[in-house]
C-alpha cells in the first residue's frame, strides 16, 4: 500500500473490513482463554476485538506497513509470511479476515494452518470470493491491454470459489463445517480513484505519474456506468465475500 494514501485510507478501509469481521467472529465463536492466531491481521481490528473478549491472540502479517499500523493500534503484531509462519504452540483456532485473496500460495496457507492447529481446532476465514470486483478487474484489464501490458503477470489477487475451496480444505485434512459466497456491494466513500491507488498498485508499477493518471482515468471511465450512481454521487465496488469454517480432523 503506498505510504501517501495509507494513513488516510487505512481507517476508512478498516471501517468496512471491521463490518465484515462481525460475521467472521460469529462463525469463529471465540471462547475466553483460547489461543487464537490472526493470520493476516492487517491494521489489527480483529485482533483487538478478540483481545477484548479475553482471547490470547497471536497476530501475524507479511506487510511491514500493516504490522506498523497494528502496533500503533496496540496489537503486538509479528512480521511474518502468513503461509509459512511457524510457532511452537498449537492454536485452538486460526482466523483470517480479508487476507487470503492476496496470497500467491493459498495451498501453503491452508497446509500451514492445519499444521498450526491442535486436533479439533478451527479455521475461520473470510476473503474475497470468486467474481469479487469483477467490473473493476475488467476495467483494469482493458486499460492494461490498450497499453500492451500483460494483466495476468500483474494481478495480485486470487478469489477462490466455494467448490475449489472445499476441495482444497478436504485434501489437506479439514472438515468443512460451513461455507458461503455472498455478494456484498461496498460504497467507496472516498471514490474509486483512491481505492485503485491503494489496492491496484501492482498494475501501475513502472508507470510515470502521468501514465498512472491516464490509466486510472480509463479504469474509472469503464466502471462509471456500472458502479457510479449519479443521483447519490456514490461509487460502489462489486465485492463478493467467501466465508468458511473448517475443523482439523
Ligand atoms: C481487499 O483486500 O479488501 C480487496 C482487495 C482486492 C479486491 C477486493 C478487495
Amino acid at each position: 500500500m503506498p505510504a501517501i494514501v495509507q494513513a488516510t485510507y487505512c481507517n476508512t478501509y478498516s471501517d468496512f473490513i471491521a463490518k465484515f469481521q462481525n460475521d467472521l467472529i460469529t462463525i469463529l465463536n471465540p471462547v475466553r482463554g483460547e489461543k487464537i492466531l490472526d493470520l493476516g491481521c492487517g491494521t489489527g481490528n480483529l485482533s483487538r476485538e478478540l483481545l477484548s473478549r479475553g482471547v490470547y491472540v497471536t497476530s501475524v502479517d507479511s506487510t511491514p506497513s500493516m504490522v506498523k499500523a497494528a502496533k500503533a493500534a496496540g496489537v503486538d503484531a509479528i512480521l511474518a509470511d502468513e503461509a509459512t509462519f511457524e510457532s511452537d504452540k498449537k492454536f485452538d483456532a486460526i482466523v483470517s479476515n480479508f487476507a487470503l485473496h492476496w496470497l500467491d500460495d493459498q495451498f501453503s496457507f491452508i497446509k500451514n494452518a492445519y499444521r498450526l492447529l491442535r486436533s479439533g481446532g478451527r479455521l475461520a476465514v473470510e476473503c474475497g470470493g470468486s467474481g469479487c470486483v469483477r467490473i473493476i478487474r475488467e476495467g483494469i484489464k482493458l486499460a492494461l491491454q490498450s497499453r500492451g501490458i500483460d494483466y495476468k503477470s500483474r494481478n495480485p489477487w486470487k478469489f477462490p470459489g466455494v467448490d475449489d475451496t472445499v476441495a482444497v480444505l478436504e485434501s489437506h485434512g479439514f472438515r468443512v463445517q460451513s461455507i458461503g459466497r455472498y455478494n456484498c456491494p461496498i460504497e467507496l466513500s472516498h471514490g474509486i480513484r483512491l481505492w485503485l491507488e491503494v489496492f491496484a498498485e501492482s498494475y501501475v508499477e513502472g508507470m510515470s505519474r502521468e501514465e498512472r493518471n491516464s490509466f486510472y482515468e480509463d479504469v474509472e471511465e469503464y466502471c462509471l456506468p456500472m458502479l457510479y450512481d449519479k443521483k447519490t454521487q456514490a461509487w460502489t465496488a462489486d465485492y463478493v465475500r467467501l466465508r468458511f469454517l473448517a475443523t482439523k480432523e
